[in-house]
C-alpha cells in the first residue's frame, strides 16, 4: 500500500510532467505561428516589391495630368493625337477641347482621318471616325453620324506656366458641343 509521501512525491512528478508538456506545446505553438508570421512577412514584401515595380508611375501619361505645349504652337482647325495620354487637342475658334479617344458607344479608339472630308466649316478636310461602327464626329467631337450616344467626352483642360495641360483623370460627358466647353487662352 503506498504511503502518503510516495502519494505525494507521484502527484508532482505528475504536475511536473504536465508543466513540461504544457510548455513543450506552447514553445511548439510560439515557433509555429512565429514561422508562418515571417513566412506571411516575406510574402508581403515580395508582392509589395511586385506591384511597385509593374504599376506604371502616372506622370505624364494616361490618368495623370499630362503637358501639351504652348497654345500658340496649335493652328486654328489643327488636330493634335497625345498617344500616351489618350486624347486629342482640337484648335476650335472658341478655344481648346482635349477630347478622350474612346467612342461614347462601346469604347473602341476613334481615329482622327484628315483625308475625309470635314464635317465642321473650319477647314475641307478632316474628321473624326470610330473603325467599330462608324460613328462620325466633327472638330468639336459633335456626333455627326452613328450609333454615338453623345459627343466625344472632354478632359478637363487648364494653362500653366504658359502651357496648355490636360488632366486625364477628369472626364466631362455632354450631350452637345456648347462654346463653353472650349478653353480659352
Ligand atoms: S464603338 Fe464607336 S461606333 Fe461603336
Amino acid at each position: 500500500m503506498p504511503t502518503a509521501t510516495a502519494e505525494t512525491t507521484q502527484q508532482s512528478t505528475d504536475e511536473s510532467l504536465v508543466r513540461t508538456v504544457e510548455s513543450r506545446l506552447s514553445r511548439r505553438t510560439f515557433l509555429r505561428f512565429s514561422l508562418l508570421g515571417t513566412i506571411g512577412l516575406l510574402v508581403l514584401e515580395a508582392l509589395a516589391g511586385f506591384f511597385a515595380f509593374y504599376t506604371p508611375r502616372k506622370f505624364g501619361v494616361f490618368g495623370s495630368k499630362v503637358t501639351l505645349g504652348d497654345p500658340k504652337s496649335f493652328a486654328i482647325a489643327s488636330i493634335t493625337t497625345f498617344v500616351e495620354a489618350k486624347l486629342f487637342l482640337s484648335h476650335v475658334p472658341e478655344g481648346f477641347l482635349a477630347m478622350y479617344w474612346k467612342c461614347p458607344h462601346l469604347g473602341c479608339t476613334v481615329q482622327w482621318h484628315p483625308e475625309e472630308p470635314s464635317e465642321d466649316n473650319l477647314a475641307k478636310m478632316g474628321r473624326f471616325h470610330c473603325p467599330c461602327h462608324g460613328s462620325i464626329y466633327n472638330r468639336y467631337g459633335q456626333i455627326i453620324s452613328g450609333p454615338a450616344p453623345r459627343p466625344l467626352d472632354l478632359f478637363k483642360l487648364t494653362v500653366a506656366n504658359g502651357k496648355l495641360v490636360a488632366d486625364t483623370s477628369d472626364i466631362t460627358q455632354r450631350k452637345h458641343w456648347e462654346p463653353n466647353q472650349a478653353t480659352k487662352v
